[in-house]
């Protein structure tokens, strides 16, 4: 069926065959990136502008890396420092990058739906870096990755996404990935972070981590992100780790050979034991990151022969 999408806005929007296509393509460019020479073509001659109006380290690193490996002119824009400081809205910024002839544009964004009604109004491919608490869908297939690699399928495993969901946009884009690809996933965590309607989404809720662990193959912490909380969301930091906190004893409940995952930044002795995250025999935080660069080149490598292909069938004005 092939991959076929202009845009890369939510994992919501692909099939399960398209999300086989980008972790098949990214574990080319894995090995790729574990060469001394790391370069390929599959953008040369292509412009990316990179639009985070979010802090981020990983990802946009990750974003500009890969567009470089693969031959792109790649262009961080400082939006801090941008017009929008003086007022000009999202949409006007994004019309006058688009007057420049980008052909792929990473967005990042505070608001949900942000990147998708950016994406309406642009000729180029947006790829979705994090929109508010809605989807940051190359998280979830860096996440995927990660997973496949380690238990050697994708399918049928038993997940535990732990903490702040109600957040977080890394759980969202991963509960939909992990349910399209047939797997169990499991939300763990107190009720103010865990709302019950994400048993929409077909997962089991659990508000008390030695019972949610049982028996999981994979254990996905997530930060607590204070920045989208208006209010008390947990009764203290320590309280927190206390009855949250991924340790060693509470890790005793999972498979002997379950992994341990977090999509940073990470708040050791918040959600997670510094120990834990460190101990390369059950943590693949640090194979994420890998991960995240080979999977963006994918994405992008894709959507960039879509385009090219939309391109090539437009008439030729003269
Ligand atoms: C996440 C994000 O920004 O949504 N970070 C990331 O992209 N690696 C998670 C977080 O901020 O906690």
């Amino acid at each position: 069926m092939g991959f076929s999408q202009k845009h890369l806005l939510g994992i919501e929007h692909l099939r399960p065959d398209e999300i086989t296509a980008i972790l098949d393509l990214a574990d080319q460019y894995v090995d790729l990136n574990r060469r001394d020479v790391k370069h390929a073509d599959a953008l040369t001659g292509l412009t990316q502008i990179n639009m985070f109006f979010e802090n981020s380290t990983r990802t946009q690193a990750s974003f500009e890396l890969a567009g470089k490996r693969l031959g792109a002119d790649v262009m961080n824009m400082a939006m801090q420092a941008s017009s929008i400081k003086k007022g000009e809205t999202l949409i006007d910024t994004a019309m006058t990058l688009n007057a420049m002839h980008p052909d792929l544009l990473v967005v990042r964004h505070p608001h949900s739906g942000a990147v998708d009604l950016l994406s309406q109004k642009v000729n180029c491919a947006v790829l979705n870096a994090g929109d508010g608490r809605h989807e940051h869908p190359t998280q979830a297939l860096l996440d995927a990755l990660t997973i496949r690699r380690a238990k050697g399928r994708l399918h049928r495993l038993n997940v535990a996404i732990c903490g702040d969901v109600a957040h977080s946009r890394v759980a969202r884009s991963n509960l939909i990935l992990l349910g399209k690809m047939e797997n169990r996933v499991r939300l763990v965590g107190p009720p103010t972070l865990v709302p019950a309607q994400f048993a929409e989404f077909g997962a089991e809720i659990y508000e008390d981590m030695a019972e949610g662990l049982k028996d999981v193959d994979v254990v996905m912490m997530l930060r607590l992100q204070r920045e989208r909380m208006d209010g008390g969301f947990i009764p203290s930091e320590r309280e927190y780790y206390h009855r949250y906190g991924l340790d060693a004893e509470k890790l005793s409940n999972a498979k002997p050979d379950a992994i341990v995952m977090h999509p940073g930044p990470m708040n050791r002795g918040v959600e997670i034991d510094g120990e834990i995250a460190d101990d390369i025999n059950r943590s693949v935080i640090q194979e994420q990151v890998e991960m995240g660069v080979a999977v963006r080149m994918a994405a992008m490598d894709l959507l960039a022969r879509n385009l090219r292909a939309s391109r090539a069938a437009e008439p030729v004005e003269v």
